[in-house]
């Protein structure tokens, strides 16, 4: 099989408000190294990689100190308000390094250090020759409701229709500046790629992802992985 080429965008200018720790989220560490440096692990360790841009707050101390922060791959952009802001400067980054309009980029959380290769390969695989790209995603697997303003229960909802995005989200870089900046300069809400896609009138295809791929938000998130990788011998 061909390796497609591909670039990567990681934004990690967030704040980590809801994880309440010293500093931001993808600083903390699991199993010896910080969670931005397992997040960014697994698109470096892949042949496909033709380089990568992470977007850090200007003001970021932490970055430099990291070993990766010398791997020539590796090229900064910085973040911005929202996180649709920091992906937008970094995809401005990847065109002044030469990126065409027609390259695939995957956009994957600098908080989701659980990418497994193998759903890196599935997705790369699977949206090769999609014409819009798409994400991982994780079918729903609670009983949903929807509430009222009340607190109430409306009606509960066809779970076989509701899937969790997760990422990388790929979609080709000329689109996806074009959908980012349209949806950030008409104030529509964009929390990833494929809601400014959508946002662009696409449908963006679906892959089936681990559910383990999470994102760690809240302290429960890193306690539960720092457990199973203790479990699985990765620490
Ligand atoms: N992010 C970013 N720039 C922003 C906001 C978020 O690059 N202005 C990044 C985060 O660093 C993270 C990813 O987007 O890798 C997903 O965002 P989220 O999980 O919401 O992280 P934070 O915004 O840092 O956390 P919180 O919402 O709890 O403050
Ligand atoms: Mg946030």
């Amino acid at each position: 099989m061909k390796t497609l080429p591909f670039w990567a965008v990681v934004p990690a200018a967030g704040i980590g408000s809801r994880m309440r720790a010293d500093r931001p989220k993808q600083y903390l560490q699991l199993a010896g190294r910080t969670i931005l440096e397992h997040s960014l692990h697994c698109l470096l360790d892949h042949p496909g990689l033709q380089g990568l841009v992470v977007s850090l707050a200007t003001d970021d101390p932490y970055w430099p100190d990291l070993a990766c922060s010398k791997d020539s791959r590796i090229q900064r952009a910085d973040g911005g308000r929202e996180r649709a802001d920091s992906v937008l400067n970094a995809l401005l980054r990847l065109e002044a390094l030469g990126a065409a309009a027609g390259d695939w980029v995957l956009v994957h959380d600098a908080a989701r250090p659980n990418l497994a290769r193998s759903d890196l390969d599935r997705l790369l695989d699977e949206l090769a020759d999609d014409p819009v790209g798409g994400l991982l995603a994780v079918p729903a697997r609670d009983t949903l409701k929807r509430v009222g303003a009340d607190g109430r229960v409306v009606e509960t909802v066809d779970r076989s229709l509701i899937w969790q995005a997760y990422t990388p989200q790929m979609f080709r870089l000329g689109p996806l500046r074009a959908a980012l900046a349209g949806a950030l300069a008409a104030g529509a809400t964009v929390t990833d790629e494929a809601s400014a896609m959508e946002w662009a009138g696409q449908s963006p295809r679906l892959v089936e992802g681990r559910s383990d791929n999470l994102k760690v938000t809240r302290p429960e998130d890193l306690q539960w992985l720092a457990q199973r990788w203790h479990d699985q011998g990765r620490d």
